[in-house]
């Protein structure tokens, strides 16, 4: 079978080297692809939102299954105009990637369908909103309704934070149309744990359990980032704690999405906290993970186009049970200097150290692009990320590190703690 994987980052990197795998598959496309998944795949220059030519390409090739990695590829329809031509797509219609491109209709829906999640109003104008918020003496989340690439969130300290965090969205327009709209939410405490499953619109298979370092900077500072890194399985969280996500969270929320209308197929991602009152959901995301997608998908024993395949036929239920590693996984990004300031980051600079990768340390592409003059050069804020696996979490985590420590390009930063919770 012919597979196409859609996107162009480290988590479509992960999926392309997992799709290689399977013994179902004969060859494996990624549209756009980076300088990673060209080593193992045949990039093929179409972007992940351009629809008309991913169909015109799946026709051409006649691939058996479509996965689709990022929320844009889902937000344009590509999901939608593939099922329509009558292929096997794993990732969800745009109607069901609501869930995750507003957040205003992931929120109602967690309010009517009973899913645990911190208390929230949502605004359209800055005066009730900062009223709200100062009710709560400003400690609140303040989030953009639409896609801010991950960046879309300000959780505030103090009724001067959060004044001026609604004031930048709602009056400045900081994200644009995305934050014409906002969710403002009490604001929560406790470890967070990022749950992925594989859902065929009725059943719902988890995978492992990860946990994502969203801030820039060491010790949880600096801005937050799409992912600086990740690990499984995550310090505390126990088949107990993933048994009460599915139940109360996961489960109910395809249920709903079902009973709207817009079932989902594919990967629902539950981005949860972990309070002293038990777990709180705060965001839906309609696809993998980046970076968890990098520390779950080497822990999976099972093939992944054949699970896909069946969650994009709607036969989950006969699927057989998903084998694990028990080894754990940290994967550590590398990613450009002023990452996540997008409009400053610069791109172009040649990628060394690959070649020299210590023993055992996978590295997934990002921001990469094979340049024929000058061989590998970043080509984004997240360049690659280098994964380890290893008995403990501290021996994955070194060599995740030790890898780190050999990409080199002109500001190149990673942090050096993640992961670190879980080492003793
Ligand atoms: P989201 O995109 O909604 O997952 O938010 C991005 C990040 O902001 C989360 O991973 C949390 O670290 C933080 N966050 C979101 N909502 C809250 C909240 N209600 N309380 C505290 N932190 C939050
Ligand atoms: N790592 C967070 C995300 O993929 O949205």
């Amino acid at each position: 079978m012919k597979v196409l994987v859609v996107g162009s980052g480290a988590r479509e990197h992960a999926l392309v080297w997992k799709c290689v795998q399977s013994e179902l598959v004969e060859r494996v496309f990624c549209a756009p692809g980076n300088g990673g998944t060209g080593g193992m795949a045949r990039n093929v220059p179409i972007a992940a939102t351009d629809v008309v030519r991913l169909v015109q390409f799946a026709k051409h090739e006649r691939v058996g299954l479509v996965v689709l990695g990022p929320e844009a590829a889902v937000d344009a329809g590509a999901g939608d105009a593939l099922r329509d031509a009558g292929f096997n797509v794993f990732g969800p219609n745009r109607g069901a990637g609501r869930i995750e491109t507003s957040k205003a209709f992931a929120k109602s829906l967690m309010r009517d369908a009973g899913i645990p999640t911190a208390e929230f109003e949502t605004f359209t104008t800055p005066t009730p909103a900062k009223a709200w918020a100062r009710e709560r003496e400003g400690r609140v989340a303040v989030k953009a309704d639409g896609l801010a690439r991950g960046k879309g969130v300000i959780v505030c300290g103090g009724a001067d934070e959060s004044d001026a965090a609604i004031d930048a969205m709602l009056v400045e327009g900081r994200f644009g149309k995305s934050g014409a709209t906002v969710v403002v939410e009490e604001r929560l405490d406790g470890a967070e744990l990022s749950l992925l499953a594989i859902t065929d619109g009725v059943e719902v298979i988890p995978l492992a359990p990860a946990r994502d370092f969203k801030r820039a900077g060491d010790g949880d500072t600096g801005p937050n980032t799409g992912g600086m890194g990740a690990y499984s399985p995550p310090l505390a969280v126990d088949g107990e704690v993933v048994d009460d996500v599915v139940n109360k969270v996961l489960r109910p929320a395809v249920r709903a999405m079902a009973a709207s209308g817009n079932e989902f197929r594919g990967v629902l991602y539950a981005g949860v906290m972990l309070t002293k009152d038990g777990v709180r959901t705060l965001e839906f995301n309609a696809r993998f993970g980046d970076p968890e997608s990098q520390v779950v998908l080497p822990r999976l024993e099972s093939d992944f186009v054949a699970l896909a395949l069946s969650a994009a036929k709607g036969g989950l239920a006969d699927h057989p049970d998903l084998r694990w590693s028990n080894r754990a996984c940290v994967g550590v990004v590398v990613a450009s200097a002023n990452y996540p300031d997008d409009a400053a980051v610069r791109t172009g600079y040649p990628i060394r150290g690959l070649a020299e990768m210590p023993r055992g340390v996978l590295v997934f592409h990002g921001g990469t692009r094979f340049d024929t003059e000058r061989g590998l050069v970043t080509d984004g804020g997240r360049v690659v990320t280098t994964v380890g696996l290893g008995d403990t979490v501290a021996e994955a985590r070194e060599t995740a590190l030790s890898g780190a420590r050999q990409v080199r390009f002109q500001g190149a930063f990673f942090r050096t703690d993640i992961a670190l919770e879980a080492v003793v």
